[in-house]
């Protein structure tokens, strides 16, 4: 009785971290496709670069396509398309959660945080934390939340 409690509690914890852990990874190679005019862009890409990937910064008046050929939905799209290990990484999507997706390998297209939430990285405006889900979708256009951060 006592050892499930304690299993329980183990098992609460390690929920309530798995937001704040760092994953720990070697450098991974990360296409990033975003526009010249895109100063959100440039700082998720610096947020990347800050957390061991190896950002290749391909500029692009066309990232409508990138979608497009990479199977972004519509209502999960963003302003910048990323590819890192065959998946995509779509919009302002924290590093950690990218590396989770890396070490997890789900049978997924890719992940997203949809349109561009203020407070995701990239996108800081002071103290002003918007709440926002990472989302996962896959080739039967199922939607799954992967993790959720809560706003101020
Ligand atoms: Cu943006
Ligand atoms: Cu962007």
């Amino acid at each position: 009785m006592k050892n499930k409690l304690v299993f329980i509690l183990l098992l609460s914890s390690f929920n309530l971290m798995a937001n704040e852990i760092k994953v720990p990874m070697a450098s991974v190679e990360i296409e990033v496709y975003r526009s010249p005019s895109c100063g959100c862009c440039s700082k998720w890409v610096k947020h990347l670069e800050e957390n061991n990937f190896t950002v290749k910064d391909v500029v692009t008046n066309d990232v409508s396509s990138i979608k497009n050929k990479y199977a972004v939905p519509q209502e999960m799209s963003s302003c910048h398309t990323a590819i890192v290990n065959g998946y995509v990484v779509e919009g302002h999507v924290p590093a950690n959660d990218i590396k989770q997706m890396l070490l997890n390998k789900p049978n997924i297209i890719g992940i997203s945080v949809p349109a561009m939430p203020v407070g995701t990285p990239g996108m800081e405006m002071g103290e002003r934390k918007d709440p926002y889900q990472v989302v996962s979708f896959d080739k039967d256009k199922k939607v799954q939340v992967v993790n959720s951060y809560e706003g101020n």
